[in-house]
């Protein structure tokens, strides 16, 4: 197979590692790629979320397999102009990506189908955003409806504040089109929990469960970023724990879609809350594969994604096999000092090859470019997401942290407790269960 992906973050670099290593596929493309992404794939120079150059390259190349990592194109409608053409593509099309783009969409899609979720509202103005606040407690949930690059949900203390954020949204549109709705919904206690599901509709595969770290620094505190690290797969989530999964919100999902004639051949990414009851309910629906998440599970995960990958986009899932992990992964997130915020780019990185070098060590590039001398430099906010794997979360961890001691750019960053709590559950006492 020839396999195209498009996008250019850590994520991509991870499924183009993967792609690389399975037997069935002869050549891995990626456009727009990263200076990384060159060492796993052809990388191609085409503006994604143009769907024009996205048919063009396709042209070109005639790709057995599409890929579309980020949620953009996805919800742009990109799938859907490659399949006319004939290609075969993982990745909704715009009417199952709205699943992602429009919040209030999916709170409705999962009232309407049974999915376990936070009590919502839906306000179109400052007016009912603020009655929906009243009816609350603090901390305030309040979340733009539409796409916001993982900026657009905000956990708020104080009712000044959350009321403040709603008019930003609403009125002042500091996310412009995307807060022209907000959704404010009950606070959930709990740890969350990421599900990668592929599914064509009819069959889903699970990939191995991960647990992202949103915020920007050590226990938990800070801004919400992208991701500053996951790991793979969560220990507590076992067999009995993923049988409820399966059946109070996985199958509900694929059912609700058939139900709406809703076609849907990629990945549903489930963001999960788990009380300390061992309830569990979605937090958001993505239709790509989460980013950090996506460096370890591909790591983690013992199978073939591209047999996997390639079932999915045909619509023949149901014969394609799915084995669990067969190790643990622990991904940690290099940042450009100041990310979330502000961020200075441009600054040579050094020591990759030294920190590879070690066993069961996968660096993969996130922001990174080449300068006119070829030197590698930072070109994001997150730079880079240095990956252990092992036995157990303990090994893999100190795998990631080791390799990381070699790397080195100006105002580099990262958390020192990813996965440290890896192996704590969400409830409080198994044995009474
Ligand atoms: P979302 O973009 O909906 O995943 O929200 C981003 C992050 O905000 C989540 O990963 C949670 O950490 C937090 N969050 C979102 N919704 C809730 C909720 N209802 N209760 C508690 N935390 C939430
Ligand atoms: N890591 C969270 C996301 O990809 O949405």
């Amino acid at each position: 197979m020839r396999v195209l992906v498009l996008g250019g973050g850590g994520r991509e670099h991870a499924l183009c590692w993967a792609f690389a290593g399975s037997p069935l596929v002869s050549s891995v493309h990626c456009a727009p790629g990263n200076a990384g992404i060159e060492k796993a794939a052809i990388v191609h120079p085409v503006d994604i979320s143009d769907p024009g150059s996205i048919l063009d390259l396709a042209g070109t190349l005639s790709p057995d397999l599409v890929v579309i990592g980020p949620e953009a194109p996805l919800v742009a409608g990109a799938a859907d102009v490659l399949r006319n053409r004939g290609f075969d593509v993982l990745g909704p099309g715009k009417e199952g990506a709205m699943l992602e783009g429009s919040k209030a969409f999916a709170k409705n899609f999962m009232s309407r189908h049974g999915v376990p979720t936070a009590g919502f509202d839906i306000c179109e103005n400052l007016e009912q955003a603020e009655k929906a606040l009243l009816k609350r407690e603090p901390p305030y949930v309040v979340k733009a409806d539409g796409l916001a690059a993982g900026k657009g949900a905000f956990v708020i203390d104080s009712f000044m504040e959350a009321r403040e954020t709603c008019a930003g949204l609403l009125v002042k549109m500091f996310l412009g089109q995307s807060g022209k709705r907000v959704v404010i919904e009950d606070h959930l206690p709990g740890e969350e929990l990421t599900v990668l599901v592929l599914t064509d509709g009819i069959s889903f595969r699970i990939l191995p469960t991960s647990q992202d770290h949103k915020r920007a620094f050590d226990g938990d505190k800070g801004p919400n970023t992208g991701g500053m690290g996951a790991y793979s797969p969560v220990p507590w989530a076992d067999k009995p724990f993923m049988d409820r999964v399966i059946k109070k919100v996985i199958e509900p999902t694929v059912a609700g879609l058939k139900k709406d004639s809703i076609p849907f051949r990629g990945v549903l990414y489930f963001g999960l809350m788990v009380d300390p009851a061992g309830e569990v309910r979605v937090l958001e629906y993505n239709v790509r594969m989460g980013d950090p998440e996506t460096q370890v599970v591909l790591p983690a995960f013992g199978g073939d994604l591209a047999l996997l990958a390639a079932c999915c986009a045909r619509g023949s899932l149901k014969d394609a096999p799915c084995p669990g992990p067969s190790r643990t992964a622990v991904g940690v997130v290099l940042a450009s000092g100041g990310y979330p915020g502000p961020y200075d780019c441009g600054f040579p990185l050094s020591g990759l090859d030294r920190a590879e070098m070690e066993d069961g060590t996968f660096i993969f590039h996130s922001g990174t470019a080449r300068d006119g001398s070829g030197r590698l430099i930072t070109s994001g906010g997150r730079v880079l997401t240095v990956v252990g794997t092992g036995e157990d979360i303990q090994a893999a961890r100190s795998g990631a942290y080791r390799a990381i001691e070699s790397i080195r750019f100006e105002g580099a960053r990262f958390r020192s407790d990813i996965a440290l709590k890896g192996g704590r559950s969400p409830w409080k006492d198994r044995s009474q269960e």
